[in-house]
């Protein structure tokens, strides 16, 4: 039998922000609190962005500490704490849209002062699409920015979410002195400078006078604050949360400590504990007995004598035990993992049995590549890890003939990682990469050269989008085909995809051949 317990304790989930918001301090700070890091500053390395320019050294330096910083699993007093790391740059952000497929809930973290910026915005979106529950926390509340119900209009209008805050903050910046918690009825005060925690203070009566002891003519702000707060946003409703109706919001500041406890205190005990996923046959719960879980990131040893990679396998249901027989099932054979790893602590550890909620880390020769699914027998795929249409496009071209084997082996590797997708013209036979961003074909050149010993180039091409395209219509079908000739390839999994070289073309086909479908993702 299944342990609920163990199910029920788990929370999964990712910190999302723009970079700079503070999503690492945060994760710094609540790792601090379940006794994983004894030190601030171990997290900071892990930091895929400040460079803005292409700076793919430093992307593979960095490449190399994130795998330790993939998954931060700790314990919490009753609760395991999963957090999935999320690159920062938005080159990457399709490693993050894989990310939150494997999460049952996200923090959002905005800088007071800057509110709501393009890349959290981006990533709400697809958070609101997949109705994941979301909490926001307000950070840097110890310097000036905007006024509370601005930001939080903001919010509402940016990342078109309902908010209901669960804390409100005393002031700001230099006059910053804490927050009252409304979910717990209780105020915080705000020291500068000093990280520990203090006692909070419990006030269920907003109107009793010892509120000015502690807040002097602050007090009474708090009190009109806290009724419009009341008649402005709905009451905190659990199911509104778990729904993806309503988001909660805290205020605090990452970097002092400050609200942070609360913002961990509320989150575990309101947040989702793992939840089931869709397959193309069924729904999977998580106490179901059978185990089955899916890949949603493969992450490249750094040593390039060692080719093996680690698949990171997001546990749905069942228990995951170390040298059991699962079923590959995209490739229909079985196989048995003698070293799975649990992150713990950030140290990297072989276990035993691994619990729904949890992710795993496989050694993986390349068998493996994002969304696979394992199973204990039972023929399904998971849905959700789409494959978006990419906005960057060259041709890549075999810089040493000697060596044509070792490029086809590495690209195969690299789109099966997830780095980039991979076309192969119909006609030309010619091989084109198409990427999020401009960082990947660098990232690509450099790791074939030094994990494959392989060398490319790349040559322009002039495309605007690739579509994935069905029909029932044999004849128009046949049409397109025939007419397009030139434009058409099949992607890796030999599915054909149309290359239209601008936005009219994409329209003119659309409008010539009704009974066509088009795709821009590569779930459909
Ligand atoms: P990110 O992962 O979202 O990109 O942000 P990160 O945590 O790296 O934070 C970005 C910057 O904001 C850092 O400063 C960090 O110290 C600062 N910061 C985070 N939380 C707070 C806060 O509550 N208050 C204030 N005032 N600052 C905060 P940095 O100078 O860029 O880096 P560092 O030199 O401090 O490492």
């Amino acid at each position: 039998m299944i342990n609920k317990k163990e199910i029920a304790r788990r929370r999964t989930f990712a910190i999302v922000s723009h970079p700079d918001a503070g999503k690492t301090t945060l994760t710094e700070k609540l790792l601090l609190y379940g006794g994983a890091i004894q030190v601030a500053g171990a997290v900071k390395s892990n930091k895929i962005k400040k460079t803005a320019t292409s700076d793919w050294m430093e992307i593979e330096r960095q490449r190399g500490i994130s795998v330790a910083t993939s998954v931060m699993g700790f314990e919490y007093l009753e609760t395991k704490i999963n957090i999935l790391d999320t690159p920062g740059h938005q080159d990457f952000a399709e490693d993050t849209f894989r990310t939150l497929t494997a999460v049952d809930s996200v923090i959002v973290v905005i800088d007071v002062a800057k509110g709501v910026e393009p890349q959290t915005e981006k990533l709400v979106k697809v958070c609101r699409m997949r109705k994941t529950p979301i909490m926001v926390f307000i950070n840097k509340m110890d310097r000036e920015g905007k006024d509370a119900f601005e930001l939080l209009d903001e919010i509402e209008q940016k990342l078109n979410l309902k908010v209901t805050p669960l804390s409100w903050p005393i002031g700001m910046g230099s006059t910053f002195k804490g927050v009252y918690n409304i979910y717990y009825k209780n105020l915080h005060l705000f020291s500068p400078g000093k990280q520990t925690i203090e006692e909070s203070i419990r006030f269920d009566d907003m109107n009793n006078p010892e509120l000015e002891n502690y807040l002097e003519q602050d007090a009474e702000i708090l009190r009109e604050e806290l009724e419009l707060v009341q008649g402005v946003y709905p009451p905190f409703q659990k199911t509104d949360y778990l729904s993806g109706e309503i988001s909660p919001v805290f205020f605090g500041s990452a970097l002092n400590n400050f609200g942070v406890k609360e913002l961990l205190d509320v989150f575990t005990e309101i947040a989702p504990a793992p939840l089931g996923r869709e397959s193309d046959v069924r729904f999977i719960k998580p106490e179901e007995e059978p185990f089955t879980g899916f890949v949603f990131k493969i992450h490249a040893n750094m040593d390039p004598k060692h080719r093996d990679r680690i698949a990171f396998v997001r546990v749905v249901s069942g228990v995951f035990r170390r040298n059991t027989n699962y079923l590959h099932v995209r490739q229909n054979r079985m196989l048995k993992f003698s070293s799975p790893t649990a992150f713990m602590a950030q140290k990297k550890s072989v276990v035993e049995a691994v619990y729904p909620g949890d992710i795993v880390g496989l050694h993986d020769t390349g068998n493996f590549k994002i969304g696979d699914t394992l199973t204990e027998g039972e023929v399904l795929h998971f849905k959700g890890i789409p494959s978006f249409s990419p906005e960057l496009f060259r041709y890549v071209v075999n810089a040493d003939p000697m060596r044509s084997k070792q490029l086809a082996k590495g690209i195969d590797q690299l789109m099966d990682e997830g780095v980039a997708q991979l076309f192969t013209g119909k006609q030309s036979g010619r091989k084109i990469i198409g990427t999020v961003g401009a960082l990947q074909f660098e990232v690509i050149q450099y790791r074939l050269e030094h994990e494959y010993n392989a060398k490319c180039r790349y040559e322009p091409i002039t495309l605007y989008k690739t579509a994935w395209f069905v029909s029932d219509n044999k004849a128009q079908l046949e049409d397109f085909r025939a007419r397009k000739r030139g434009q058409i390839a099949v992607d890796k999994e030999g599915r054909e995809v149309f290359l239209a070289d601008s936005l009219f073309s994409l329209q003119m086909a659309q409008e010539k051949y009704p009974d066509i479908r088009f795709y821009f993702t590569s779930e459909f």
